[in-house]
């Protein structure tokens, strides 16, 4: 039996406008995993899944367009080509679905790393994170890629992709990545992922510094919306306004980089200030919704340093930047504005 797992992830800034070119910055989100079992089955059986968490089980072979069925089946035909394997596999995750929080990848990054693990192979992160782009494209249509980057590396990370590959219209799609990585640059400091043949459809990767520990609150509204509704949708009114929505992302590119400079230099209040500027830009962009801007607003009222949501929007889940002292009240006031559950996180200096 092998066993994985794979953290979920929170966007601190950058979200949406991150699709069309702009750096947005990402950071594991620890205390949730998802996890992958992998265990030998009867001969003959195949591959089947269970994944209680999603309410399903499945067959490789009865669902091949399963998306999670069609990451199995890359994996293994790269790891063990030609082998008919027999194996049980169970996911689960502690993460909740379509809530902003990296579900998807963290559930397809466990499954890549538990298959590669069983086979007896070492897969290095840039290349667990590929493979996880092709199953996140099968869910959201065009991803930038930044969640499978951040759970698959398990750090902080500064994201840009190449301008080139901004989605234009509906119909102009990426062409499929291939699925390997390859890292050129100083893997320590600075990197580049290259998913793609094509030379146009690169993402600039860097691990970030973290001057001072963050204490973040996530709270959960409770709304599950679909990623690639809200994403769908800010395409649509970018098209039909592009003036106004490149100078909106332009702004929310302007907060991620001061963002990058108050977390090397651990000035938590001046990180806070821009939370809360990117959430107004997210409202601007109009992928906020009530129940966001009720526990963003119950959070700041409490002494949050700075909050927004986080992820796709229209539901999901916001973020508080919130100090020792106030942790506790911003928790219980977000409990009292309504969130549903509230997830503390730690991110370490480093
Ligand atoms: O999957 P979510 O809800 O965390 O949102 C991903 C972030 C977006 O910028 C909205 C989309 C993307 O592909 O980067």
């Amino acid at each position: 039996m092998t066993e994985a797992s794979a953290p979920g992830k929170l966007i601190l800034c950058g979200e949406h406008a991150v699709v069309y070119g702009r750096p947005a910055i990402a950071v594991p989100l620890a205390s949730v995993r998802a996890r992958a079992v992998v265990e030998g089955a009867p001969p003959g059986t195949g591959v089947s899944f269970e994944a209680p968490d999603l309410g399903r089980s499945w067959s490789l072979a009865g669902a091949p367009d399963d998306p999670f069925s069609q990451l199995a089946t890359t994996v293994l035909d790269r790891l063990a080509p030609g082998r008919a394997l027999d194996l049980r596999v169970t996911l689960s995750s502690a993460i909740p679905l379509a809530s902003g929080m990296g579900s998807g990848a963290a559930i397809a990054t466990a499954l890549v790393r538990a298959l590669a693990a069983h086979l007896g192979v070492m897969l290095p992160p840039e290349e667990v994170s590929a493979l996880v782009y092709t199953s996140e494209r099968r869910f959201h249509g065009t991803p930038s890629g930044i969640d499978n980057t951040v759970v698959a590396l398990e750090r902080p990370v500064w994201f840009q992709r190449s301008n080139d590959q901004r989605p234009t219209t509906n119909d102009q799609r990426e062409a499929p990545p291939t699925d390997t990585a390859e890292i050129t640059g100083d893997q320590r400091s600075s990197f580049v992922v290259r998913r793609s043949s094509n030379p146009a459809q690169q993402a600039v990767i860097e691990p970030i510094a973290i001057g001072a520990p963050l204490t973040l609150l996530v709270g959960d509204t409770g709304v599950r919306s679909e990623t690639r509704l809200p994403v769908g949708e800010v395409r649509r009114r970018r098209e039909a306004d592009p003036a106004r929505y490149e100078a909106l992302f332009n702004a929310v590119g302007a907060v991620a980089a001061r963002a990058r400079e108050a977390l090397a230099a651990g000035d938590l209040a001046a990180l806070g200030g821009l939370l809360d500027e990117n959430h107004a830009l997210l409202r601007a962009i109009g992928v906020s919704s009530p129940e966001l801007d009720q526990l963003v607003s119950a959070a700041r009222a409490a002494g949050a340093l700075g909050a927004k949501l986080s992820g796709a929007g229209w539901g999901g889940v916001m973020l508080a930047l919130v100090g020792r002292g106030t942790r506790e009240r911003v928790r219980a006031a977000l409990l009292a504005a309504g969130a549903v559950r509230v997830i503390e996180t730690e991110v370490p200096a480093g």
